[in-house]
């Protein structure tokens, strides 16, 4: 597949063909991913090819408790786990937890997460992170850029496979049951855990903000570029 057609076309794709997905395809996939870049090129990644479904359905409980506390963010009319959220935008997001979890359906995605034909966990060795900005006074997240385009990379290696997927970080929310569930150690944490398949539908147009609305030239109050 052309690259470019790839990049402008990747979707998140959560409804799978009833179809299995084998451990050597997934194994191809991470060959191809394994060639994500990484700071100082530590790779500091691990995957985990959860296969027991009680280890599967322990990991769909995690996902749709936090899946709760996503939809109580959005009921409470807020950016969901912002890390710039207020007290009081935080304390507001806590009286909508009830009415968050009622909402959720059998049907939905959260909680048909068991059911995907693959589902990965990709984890991050702490100490193979190179997190230039541990030491600033503002949220930190360099460290994460280490292990995301590896996630990204099994996504688009996946649709080379004509599989299709979504990158999920929601159930890191409780990432103390997921770490209990996978037996990780310390110093590695949960990254993303990633549901494959191949695509129950066509690939439809990803809505994206046009490039004048993000890029400047020069400092970020600049012009826009130049087309
Ligand atoms: C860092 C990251 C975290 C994400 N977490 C979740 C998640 O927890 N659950 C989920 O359903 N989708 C998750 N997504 C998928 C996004 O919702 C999806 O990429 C976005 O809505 C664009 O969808 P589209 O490519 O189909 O247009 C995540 C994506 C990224 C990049």
């Amino acid at each position: 597949m052309d690259l470019r057609h790839a990049l402008r076309s990747t979707p998140a794709v959560r409804d799978f063909l009833p179809l299995p997905v084998e451990e050597s395809t997934i194994r191809r996939v991470l060959d191809t991913a394994r060639f994500a870049p990484s700071g100082g090129n530590r790779q500091g990644w691990h995957v985990i090819d959860v296969r027991d479904p009680a280890r599967r359905r322990g990991i769909r409980d995690a996902y749709v408790d936090a899946w709760v506390a996503y939809l109580a963010h959005l009921r409470a009319g807020v950016t969901p786990f912002s890390p710039l959220l207020t007290h009081e935008e935080r304390a507001a997001v806590a009286t909508h937890h009830a009415e968050a979890r009622a909402s959720i359906g059998s049907d939905d995605f959260p909680a048909r997460l068991d059911a995907a034909p693959a589902l990965l966990v990709v984890c991050a060795r702490l100490g193979s992170l190179a997190a230039t900005d541990q030491d600033l006074d503002r949220y930190h997240f360099i460290g994460g850029a280490s292990i995301y385009p590896f996630v990204w990379s099994i996504l688009l290696a996946a649709r080379e496979e004509g599989l299709g997927g979504v990158m999920t970080t929601v159930a890191v929310a409780r990432e103390p049951a997921l770490r209990a569930i996978l037996h990780l150690p310390e110093g590695v944490a949960a990254a993303a855990v990633v549901a494959l398949g191949y695509p129950q539908h066509e690939t439809t147009r990803l809505r994206r903000r046009e490039v004048d609305d993000f890029a400047t030239r020069d400092a970020f109050d600049g012009p826009p570029l130049g087309r």
